[in-house]
């Protein structure tokens, strides 16, 4: 697509109307690369630029939360080589970026298991988390060693904890306070979730928080997905209607 075609799919776009979460499983990585004949690193390579694009198209649209699937807890079964491999981009990418999120007033955070880490890669993020956290225009979330069931199991353990200590009694527990013990803490559910690569699959993100987001699914595998492929996305998005259990009829009333 065209730089012309791009900035008519972001006219297009209501402003007024913005997801404030989008989420995005980065998926394809390993078939792009074998399609060119490559090793899968070179794909997860490559899908670094993809990232960047989908920060700074977000930012620039003003959408005050992007989070993006990273490295599941699943993930950790893949071939060693791979995972280092993984790690070890992980570890560049966040040293190379950090001047950039700075600069473009982004917020790092990152939800996961993060003891699981490399130490230093582990130490290298909470010092970037550190170093971005006065950022107030967007918070990019990476979701690191991260699935849905060890996110809810956690937090059931805590509070297990909370009413054995006392602290919290099993006749108050409701829906804010389990969320108060999720990772996404005081983030907004996600309201449009993105997966590229054709699966039509959620592959344990978020399971919780994803109870009325939009699922869209893009063909494109992750190196290939652009800025106008979020715009795209979102247009997609802006055109749902969404109904949270109630009739078309009660949405148009109100207007
Ligand atoms: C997504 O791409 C990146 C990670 C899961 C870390 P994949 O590596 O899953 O690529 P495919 O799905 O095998 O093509
Ligand atoms: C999901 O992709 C996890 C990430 C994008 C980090 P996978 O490639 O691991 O998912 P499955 O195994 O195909 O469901
Ligand atoms: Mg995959």
């Amino acid at each position: 697509m065209d730089a012309d075609n791009t900035i008519s799919l972001k006219e297009k776009i209501d402003l007024e109307r913005l997801p404030k979460h989008v989420a995005i499983i980065m998926d394809g990585n390993g078939r792009w690369a074998k399609s060119k004949g490559k090793p899968r690193v070179f794909g997860h390579q490559s899908g670094v630029t993809s990232v960047r694009e989908a920060a700074e198209s977000a930012a620039e649209l003003g959408i005050p939360y992007l989070t993006l699937y990273a490295f599941s807890t699943e993930n950790w079964n893949r071939p060693r080589f791979e995972v280092t491999a993984l790690m070890r981009l992980l570890l560049q990418t966040i040293n190379d970026e950090v001047v950039t999120l700075n600069k473009n007033n982004i917020r790092l955070n990152a939800i996961g298991d993060l003891e699981s880490l490399p130490k230093l890669n582990r130490e290298r993020l909470l010092r970037a988390m550190d170093e971005t956290s006065k950022n107030d225009r967007m918070t990019l979330t990476l979701a690191l060693s991260y699935s849905s069931r060890w996110e809810i199991v956690q937090a059931a353990r805590k509070l297990a904890e909370l009413v054995e200590n006392g602290s919290c009694k099993a006749k108050d527990v409701d829906q804010a306070c389990f969320e108060g013990l999720l990772t996404t803490k005081g983030m907004p559910d996600p309201e449009l979730l993105i997966r590229t690569s054709g699966e039509s699959r959620i592959s344990n993100f978020m399971l919780w928080q994803i109870a009325y987001a939009e699922l869209y699914f893009s063909q494109k595998f992750w190196p290939d997905f652009r800025k106008e492929d979020l715009y795209e996305a979102i247009l997609d998005y802006q055109c749902r209607e969404r109904r949270f259990g109630k009739t078309s009829e009660q949405l148009t009333k109100k207007k």
